[in-house]
This record gives structure tokens, sequence and C-alpha cells, in this order.
């Protein structure tokens, strides 16, 4: 199965950002996969924002592509498919229920573990949507997914 349906060429511009896709196809289709590099990445459009993210799940390597949609808090987050981990879209932040059990009645909390997921810088430009190459100096921990997956690996769904 190709879930690649969108564009899979990478298209270095001019000024070192990368081709993603026609602006208001990915509005239309709300999501969109890309290689950049040989990294598979998911660009979402989402209540009028684009927002790009490794697409390999930073916990076991989940299809986030495949992924809905929540509003935690107030911050849009992907559902990863495998196990229900949520990351926020805009910082890619891995969020969990936690409770203090200090407190007199500990009711769970949505807190931030950090970012986990890579996101990607989205500039649009003349109806043409592209992110800049990441930033290899600092790591996440999808790094390790994104690596695995590169070039075509499997795709399990
Ligand atoms: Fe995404 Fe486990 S692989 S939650």
């Amino acid at each position: 199965v190709d879930l690649h349906s969108s564009s899979t060429r990478t298209e270095t511009e001019p000024d070192g950002l990368i081709f993603i896709g026609k602006e208001e196809d990915i509005k239309k289709s709300q999501r969109i996969t890309a290689k950049i590099n040989g990294r598979e990445i998911v660009v979402f459009y989402h209540e009028g924002k684009f927002h790009a993210l490794d697409s390999r799940c930073y916990h076991e390597g989940g299809p986030l592509y495949c992924g809905e949609i929540e509003d935690i808090n107030g911050q849009a987050c992907i559902v990863c498919p495998w196990h229900k981990f949520k990351i926020t879209l805009e910082t890619g932040e891995g969020l969990y229920e936690g409770i203090n059990p200090l407190e007199s009645s500990p009711t769970p909390k949505w807190q931030s573990k950090g970012v986990k997921q890579r996101i990607h810088t989205v500039t649009i430009d003349n109806g043409n949507v592209y992110v800049s190459p990441p930033d290899f100096s600092v790591s996440f921990d999808s790094d390790y997914f994104a690596d695995k997956y590169k070039n075509g690996g499997e795709l399990a769904m």
C-alpha cells in the first residue's frame, strides 16, 4: 500500500527550504506525508494552521499520519494510533496525565514530558508549502525512528 499519495519528490528551493506541496491541496486533504532527505514527515493542516512533525511516533515508531487530532487543554494533539500517546502539534511535546499523590484529593492533570517529537518549521510562500531542513545539532526521541524508517523502511500500520 502506498501511503505516500503525496509528493515524494525532494525539491530544494533556492533559499534552502524543502518543497512539500501546494497549500490548497494540503488544506483539502488536511494531512500529507513527505520525505525530506529520506526522512518521513507529516504535515497537518488543522484549524487554520500548518504543523510539520516527524511522522514516526517517538514511543515505538507508530504512524502519526494515521492518528486522530484531539484538543487537550486547548492544545491540538495528534494521538498515536498504536498506544494513544498524545503529542502537541505546535511543539512536539509528549503529554501525559499525571497525579500528584501529595494533593489532598489527587485528580489527574495533563503534564508535559518535554519535546519528544521533532517538529519542522513550515513556511508558506506563494501558495506553496515548504519546511526548513532539520537542525541536527539538537536531537529528539523521534530521531531514532525517523532514522529507522528512513528511505522507505517497512511501513507498519
Ligand atoms: Fe506511538 Fe506507542 S508508538 S504511542
